[in-house]
Order: C-alpha cells, then sequence, then structure tokens
C-alpha cells in the first residue's frame, strides 16, 4: 500500500467515502492499490496522471471501451493499462441481485472491481482493466445475455426514466421505447458511422426526470393533449389540509391552493374559487407544476405520447445548447416505427452534411431549421420556435417566388 495522506482526510464525515471503499478492495487487488497511489499523487501535483487518449476495443466493435494508460507506469505499475469497459444497462436501472452478482463475478475475475453505478449516459462501467482482459471479459459478458455500450462518434446507450414501472405521470412506456431503441440502434452503437456523438434520453412527463432536454441530442418527453384529469374529492381534501402537498416532499404543511397552485401556473390557466379547480386546458402547457404538487388530486390526460425535442449538447464548440421542439407530438406505440424512422432521417442529414465533430445541434445552426426540417422530412410548426425572428434577414427560395407567382403567400 501507497502512503496516501491527503486521501486518508477523505475518509471521515457522514457521506460514503469513495476512498474507504477504494482501501477495501485495494487489499486483494494491486491495480487498486496503484489507483490510489496514482491518485495521491494527483491530489499532491494538482494534475492528471493519465496518458492522452487510448485506443482499444474487442473485435467487430468500434465502441464501448475507453483506454487509458498512466504515465507513472514504473512507479505505479498495477495502472498501467487502466481502460473502462462500458456495459450496457438495462432500461431504468432495474437489476435482480442475481444480475449484479454475474457482473460482478466478471469483473472481479478480468478487471479491478471497480465500479461506476452508473456513468452519466447510463452504462454500468467497469472501471479498470488490461488489454489482455478484454476479449475474455467481453466474452464471459456476452455469454450471459450482456452487451457493451456505445463510446466514440457513435449511438450512444439510452437511458429513461422509471417510467411506468413506477410513476404515474409516465405517459408512455419510457422502459419499453429505451430498449427498443437501443436493439433497434445496435450497429450505429457499436460500429462509430456518424460525425460525431448522438445520444438519445427518454423521460415519461415533463418533469424530466433523466434530463432529457440538456444532455441528448434526442430528447423524448411525454406528454397528453386531452384534459388533465381531476378528482374533485381529493382537491377538497388537499385544501382541507388531510392531503399533504408534493407526497409529503413539499416544505407546506397545507396547501394554499391559490397561492401555491394556480397563481404559480405559468399560464394563467387554472383557477380555484376557494370550492371548484378549474383548469383551461387547451391554454395549459403541461408544465407538471399542478399535478407534481397534488398528485392525488391531478392526474396527466389519457391521450398520450411524447413531445420530441433535438440538439442539446454540452458547450464545445459553439456554446452549450438545451434541445428544441421538433416534433410537438407523437404517438409513442410499440414498436414506435414513426420514431425510428425520423432518428434514422436525422442521422442520415446529419452524416451527410455534419462536419468532422459537429453535433446535430451545431449543424442545425449552421445550416437553418428550414434545411433541417426539409431534411428530415418534417413541416415547420409554431411551437419549434419560442419567438419569431427579430431580423429581417430572411431567405427566399425560388419555391417561394413560385408559390406567391401562384398566388400563396406563404409555401406550406
Ligand atoms: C440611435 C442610435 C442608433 C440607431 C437608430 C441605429 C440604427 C441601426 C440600424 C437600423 C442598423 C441596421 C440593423 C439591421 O438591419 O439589423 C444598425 C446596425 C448597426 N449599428 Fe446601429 N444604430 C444606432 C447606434 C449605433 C451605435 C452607437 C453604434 C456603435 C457604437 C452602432 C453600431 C452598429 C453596427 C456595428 C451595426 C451593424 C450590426 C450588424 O450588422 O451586426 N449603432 N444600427
Ligand atoms: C435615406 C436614408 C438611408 C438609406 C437609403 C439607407 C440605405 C441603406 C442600405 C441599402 C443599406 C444596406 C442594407 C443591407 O445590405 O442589408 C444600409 C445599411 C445600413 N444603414 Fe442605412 N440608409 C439610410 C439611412 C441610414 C441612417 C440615417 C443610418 C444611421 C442612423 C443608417 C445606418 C445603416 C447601417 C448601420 C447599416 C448597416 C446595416 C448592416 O449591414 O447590418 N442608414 N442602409
Ligand atoms: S420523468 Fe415524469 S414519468 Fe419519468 S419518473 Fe420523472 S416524473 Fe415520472
Ligand atoms: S400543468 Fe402547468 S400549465 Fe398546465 S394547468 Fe398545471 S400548472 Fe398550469
Amino acid at each position: 500500500m501507497h502512503k496516501t495522506p491527503l486521501l486518508d482526510k477523505l475518509e471521515s464525515g457522514p457521506w460514503p467515502s469513495f476512498i474507504k471503499d477504494l482501501k477495501r478492495v485495494a487489499k486483494r487487488k494491486k491495480s487498486v492499490a496503484d489507483l490510489l497511489g496514482v491518485l495521491e499523487r494527483s491530489y499532491k501535483d494538482k494534475i492528471t496522471h493519465w496518458k492522452h487518449g487510448g485506443i482499444v476495443g474487442v473485435l467487430g466493435y468500434g465502441s464501448g471501451i475507453i483506454g487509458r494508460y498512466t504515465d507513472l507506469p514504473e512507479e505505479f505499475p498495477g495502472v498501467e493499462h487502466f481502460h473502462t469497459v462500458r456495459v450496457n444497462q438495462p432500461s431504468g436501472w432495474f437489476y435482480t441481485t442475481k444480475a449484479l452478482r454475474e457482473l460482478c463475478d466478471i469483473w472481479d475475475e478480468h478487471g479491478s472491481s471497480l465500479l461506476n453505478v452508473h456513468g452519466s449516459t447510463g452504462d454500468m462501467i467497469f472501471l479498470g482493466t488490461t488489454t489482455d482482459q478484454l476479449e475474455p471479459c467481453f466474452a464471459k459478458l456476452t455469454a450471459k445475455g450482456w452487451d457493451l455500450g456505445g463510446s466514440g462518434s457513435a449511438m450512444r446507450s439510452p437511458s429513461c426514466c422509471v417510467g411506468m414501472a413506477r410513476c404515474e405521470w409516465s405517459c408512455y412506456d419510457t422502459m419499453d421505447l429505451c430498449y427498443e431503441a437501443t436493439q433497434h440502434f445496435q450497429f450505429e452503437m457499436h460500429r462509430p458511422s456518424f460525425p460525431y456523438k448522438f445520444k438519445i434520453k427518454c423521460s415519461g412527463c415533463p418533469n424530466d426526470c433523466v434530463a432529457a432536454v440538456a444532455r441528448a441530442d434526442m430528447s423524448v418527453i411525454g406528454v397528453w393533449k386531452d384534459d388533465i384529469r381531476i378528482d374533485k374529492a381529493a382537491v377538497k381534501a388537499y385544501a382541507g389540509g388531510e392531503l399533504k402537498p408534493r407526497g409529503g416532499g413539499s416544505p407546506y404543511a397545507k396547501l394554499d391552493i391559490k397561492a401555491d397552485v394556480t397563481d404559480l401556473c405559468p399560464t394563467a390557466c387554472m383557477n380555484y374559487d376557494g370550492k371548484t379547480l378549474k383548469i383551461d386546458n387547451k391554454n395549459c402547457n403541461h408544465c407538471m407544476h399542478c399535478i407534481s404538487l397534488m398528485p392525488m388530486a391531478l392526474r396527466p390526460g389519457t391521450a398520450t405520447g411524447a413531445t420530441l425535442l433535438l440538439g442539446s449538447h454540452a458547450p464545445i464548440l459553439e456554446g452549450a445548447q438545451m434541445s428544441w421542439v421538433i416534433v410537438p407530438f407523437m404517438e409513442m406505440e410499440h414498436p414506435y416505427d414513426e420514431f425510428k424512422e425520423l432518428v434514422g432521417n436525422i442521422t442520415e442529414w446529419w452524416s451527410e452534411h455534419g462536419k468532422n465533430r459537429e453535433r446535430v445541434g451545431e449543424l442545425m445552426l449552421r445550416l437553418g431549421m428550414r434545411e433541417f426540417l426539409k431534411g428530415v422530412g418534417l413541416e415547420p410548426v409554431p411551437q419549434t420556435v419560442k419567438t419569431p425572428r427579430a431580423n429581417p434577414f430572411f431567405f427566399w427560395h425560388q419555391e417561394d417566388f413560385d408559390a406567391e407567382a401562384k398566388g400563396r403567400k406563404y409555401i406550406k
């Protein structure tokens, strides 16, 4: 064991300590003992001690494993190779203990035993192994029905909120869509063929518990188009204080329906006169505020589906983006043919026009929504913009003039 005075300080305090965990494993794994050593050195030097990049993998796949080598291999031979294996997680991260034991057995045998449960994209992360262990590890995984997740300029592992498994607000079966999309895009996941990475995330409702709108190129967010279902007796129970707001998760002991719910509705489409709660549903923008506060009284409608948004990515290169609406409403029924076809069209358009390492959201900004919509076969609809453009630098195309000459003011 290396001396780790700086890391030792992180064993105190109430939060579960990763140093304690690492030390426990270090007793039986040389690689983890050396990981602690190299980490202590990084704390001291305030700089990483991993070399740049690393390209390793398994035969047949171009993604799934992230190669890593320390720049201090003589001092820390246990982490000379320290590659990461991304294992595709089950939808919603539901495991049986049998499945987890299976994974742990494989990783105890072929790697450091360290896990990240889970990587931010969703994968089960096996942290640290050597190149010669990759194929045997992969063989054991696939023999038990597991597969690698995505990495590189490929479709990444889709992920989803728990959806219908445990949440009454889910407007479509997020776990099923996640699984179907994963199976449908296996080729694109395992063999990078895009200009850059592409992620799909599925949330069952606008609360967006997997943060799809911020960290998936394709964000699928459940929504309804009919009326919010109101249980009048339960509204009364909230007003009388018998039911606690937000399932007991809010600071208010008793809900003031006017102050806490209707006055905070962003579109001011609710009304409460002290007795009856009314919602003008055609002006509701499905923000979830009222439903989240009064889950026993209000429920999403029954004509459900999803809004599709495209384009979110972190700041590099052109600045951070959140996804924005490209399809206000799409039915989300198994086997999701329309969705799969659209994602196929989008990745095709992007692969054709995208520059090297240009995310699809950046391509949309560079070529414009008009090119995008035409390229993927979607109609321009008002919901795709927050406000119309404020400048007059509008591009006219010959087809616009032709349409105008025929008496039509705008092409459809
Ligand atoms: C009351 C004062 C001003 C008025 C009425 C005015 C008016 C305008 C107008 C009409 C445009 C064309 C915008 C467009 O077509 O989109 C423009 C652009 C511009 N103005 Fe002004 N302007 C004023 C003050 C200034 C000042 C003080 C500056 C510089 C310090 C300035 C710098 C510019 C520049 C650089 C552009 C071109 C912007 C671009 O193309 O991106 N303006 N201005
Ligand atoms: C009868 C008076 C004017 C006429 C005929 C006129 C005409 C024009 C034209 C044809 C352009 C080029 C537009 C383009 O290519 O998009 C232009 C640009 C511009 N004009 Fe004027 N202009 C007049 C008065 C003014 C005045 C009084 C100002 C300043 C207060 C001004 C500021 C500008 C600016 C800043 C631009 C550059 C806009 C840009 O390219 O972003 N103009 N003007
Ligand atoms: S995103 Fe909506 S449906 Fe999914 S778990 Fe969260 S609240 Fe429930
Ligand atoms: S979901 Fe949001 S917009 Fe719709 S009625 Fe409730 S608070 Fe208003």
